[in-house]
């Protein structure tokens, strides 16, 4: 049996697409319902709709054999799992974002509203920038706007929040996609059938 974890909502839909055109079905899944665990027992694959930032929880300790999770999700947690796959599923950007009349004092400290505290601190180290974190859950675009950080670390997609909210993007940081990942030892121990739908994705994904 080889257990796929996907992230639920927008993206993890997107991405159940891809494992369904690539022949990997799984009834109801998509159905407007509560439950979480879905079988095709034909294929002999279990499914499950796991909370985007605990994906790689679940595949990092062996509970899925492989997942699909954001590659902004992966760089924040930072686990210890194979990334097998870009599936160009959510493309967008992470990126420093701030009020349109913002100016920059380098010698300040730097207030950094994000819900990715790990990314922005390794961004601003590197640019050797002493920064105070602030991590919120949603809603970043309220911080600068209200006063509470300098810039925000975010997620970026067609970029219309910071336009409706009078901010605009002052570097960028990464690219962003969901990724297919897989446990260590499953990919050793189940390693021709993660291949394989390794394959069977790779075909489907543009
Ligand atoms: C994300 C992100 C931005 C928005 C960017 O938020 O945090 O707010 O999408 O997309 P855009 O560039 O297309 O406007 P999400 O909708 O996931 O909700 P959140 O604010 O609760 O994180």
């Amino acid at each position: 049996m080889i257990n796929v974890a996907l992230p639920k909502g927008r993206l993890g839909e997107k991405v159940y697409g891809l494992f369904s055109r690539a022949g990997y079905d799984f009834p109801g899944m998509l159905e407007k319902n509560r439950r979480l665990v879905f079988e095709n027992e034909a294929l002999g694959m279990r499914c499950f709709w796991v909370k985007p930032f605990d994906v790689p929880v679940f595949v990092e300790r062996g509970t899925a054999d492989i997942g699909a999770a954001g590659k902004d999700i992966l760089m924040e947690r930072a686990p210890d799992v194979y990334e097998l796959l870009d599936l160009k599923a959510g493309k967008c950007r992470m990126s420093v974002a701030a009020r349109n009349d913002y100016h920059d004092d380098p010698g300040r400290v730097l207030r950094v509203a994000t819900e990715f505290p790990r990314i922005a601190q390794e961004y601003y180290s590197g640019l050797g920038r002493e920064i105070d974190i602030i991590t919120l859950r949603g809603s970043l675009e309220l911080a600068p706007v209200l006063g509470l950080s300098d810039v925000i670390v975010d997620i970026v997609e067609t970029g219309t929040t910071l336009r409706e909210n009078n901010l605009s993007v002052i570097s960028d940081i990464a690219e962003l996609s969901a990724r297919l990942i897989a446990n260590k030892s499953a990919y050793k121990f189940k390693g021709k059938e993660i291949s394989e739908i390794m394959r069977r994705l790779q075909e489907v994904s543009c």
